[in-house]
């Protein structure tokens, strides 16, 4: 019997999808009714696929629409790539290729400007014109070593650090992700179903998720909620009586300096805490240099995180801003048809234009390679390096680097 492909499924194939996608991801495969209905609401069917061999749905693939934040600030409709599986009994057979090659045709026609997704594993998504685009450090924080002040009473800027419940931050949260969302590279929109999701609203058994965290605001001096945190402690005691917790970051994202450093401070602050497990932070994240000997955060981890995937690349190169004047003839190989193309970007600190030409190159890559310099995190200099990008103009690589590298590291703070 030969496995057929889905592009769309109807409610009734979700049960079995979803057990198809448990089963991908080695969790137990039963889906409980609760799990159903939280995660039926979430499917647009249009854009869920499923492989059927003899009625078992033995693949699973789904996309849904997300907003990226580009260089700059302004934001790009995104195809956001999930629910990837394939079952051990049809591996590499091709059914990836088939549901990845469907779903970005279809986001190439509605117009989306890029795919975006979190890779399993490094090697799978780079064939398909994925390249790794942002990164993440975790660090562990040992307390006693950070050199904080131990008569620390609260941030001394006069701003004010308070605890909140869920209500609050469902209410406030939204709001201060939005001004975080306009000012970081690499941040994606959160609906108002992750807020339900990440404050308890709506749960199922196996969700992976605790109990309610303790949720923090810092309020600057005129009273905006500039920073917010949710974390967890683990109330741990060793030998004698010895306070042993670890608190670990579920969520820290704060507008402005004085936000973070009060909301990092306050947590290592936290009498009985002796860790703090961060979470996954920007590489160049302050943190380290906000404790008085920075060797007290040990990183973890530190890994590739977002990879993207252009479809639109003058929408993508339009859309971004530039630190500098400066044109570029980009020459981009795409097999699947999708964006490649010869490309002049003329680009100024004050806008910038992409359009197709038929010029000489001054650099030329494969279309992954866009995905990974576009949110200016990596250097063409050590793509040319790596034999990623063939400089056929000297110094193009240089400039490439003037006019996408960006002061400090996009950041994608959320998992999808
Ligand atoms: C990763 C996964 C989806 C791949 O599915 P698949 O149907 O076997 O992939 P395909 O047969 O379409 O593979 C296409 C190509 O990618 C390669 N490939 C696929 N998965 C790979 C992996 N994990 N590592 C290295 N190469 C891989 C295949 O060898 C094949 O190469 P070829 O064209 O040179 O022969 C599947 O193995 C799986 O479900 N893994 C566990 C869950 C997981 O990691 N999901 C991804 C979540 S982001």
């Amino acid at each position: 019997m030969t496995a057929h492909l889905r592009t769309s499924l109807d409610s009734s194939d979700v049960p079995g999808w979803l057990r198809a996608l448990h089963t991908g991801f080695l969790q137990p495969p039963d889906v409980s009714k609760e799990e159903l209905e939280v995660r039926r609401a979430n499917l647009d069917l249009d854009r869920t696929q499923g492989v059927y061999d003899g009625g078992r749905c033995v693949a699973t693939f789904r996309s849904f629409e997300q907003r990226l934040t580009a260089v700059g600030g302004a934001d790009v409709p995104a195809d956001a790539v999930t629910n990837v599986t394939v079952s051990p009994t049809h591996r590499r057979r091709g059914l990836l290729s088939r549901m990845m090659e469907h779903d970005l045709r279809a986001a190439k026609e509605r117009g989306d400007a890029l795919a975006s997704l979190l890779a399993a594993e490094y090697p799978i998504y780079g064939r398909y014109g994925f390249g790794p685009a942002t990164w993440v450090t975790q660090w562990t924080v040992d307390v006693a070593r950070a050199r904080l002040d131990p008569r620390y009473a609260g941030p001394g800027c006069g701003g004010r650090v308070d605890y909140a419940d869920a209500d609050e931050i469902r209410q406030l949260g939204p709001v201060l992700h939005e001004r975080l969302r306009a000012r970081q590279p690499g941040a994606v929109n959160r609906t108002d179903r992750w807020w339900q999701l990440n404050t308890g609203l709506l749960r199922f058994p196996g969700d992976g998720r605790t109990a309610e965290p303790f949720y923090v605001l810092y309020r600057s001096p005129d009273g905006s909620v500039d920073g917010l945190l949710a974390f967890t402690a683990d109330d741990r005691w060793e030998g004698n009586k010895r306070p042993h917790d670890t608190a670990t970051v579920l969520d820290l994202i704060a507008v402005s300096p004085a936000a973070e450093r009060a909301l990092w401070h306050f947590l290592c602050s936290i009498d009985w805490v002796v860790h703090i497990a961060t979470g996954r932070r920007a590489p160049d994240d302050l943190l380290p240099l906000l404790l008085g000997d920075p060797r007290a955060a040990r990183p973890t981890t530190h890994a590739d995180y977002l990879w993207l995937r252009p479809l639109d690349v003058p929408v993508l190169l339009e859309t971004r801003t530039y630190p500098a004047s400066g044109s570029l003839v980009l020459d981009l190989r795409d097999a699947s048809g999708l964006a490649g193309g010869r490309y002049h970007l003329d680009a100024t600190p004050d806008g910038a234009t992409c359009v197709p030409t038929t010029r000489p190159a001054d650099l030329t890559m494969d279309i992954g390679e866009l995905g990974t310099v576009w949110l200016g995190d990596e250097s063409m200099t050590r793509l040319t390096a790596l034999g990623r990008a063939d400089e056929e103009r000297p110094g193009a690589a240089a400039l490439a680097d003037t006019l996408l590298r960006t002061a400090r590291r996009p950041w994608c703070p959320d998992m999808f």
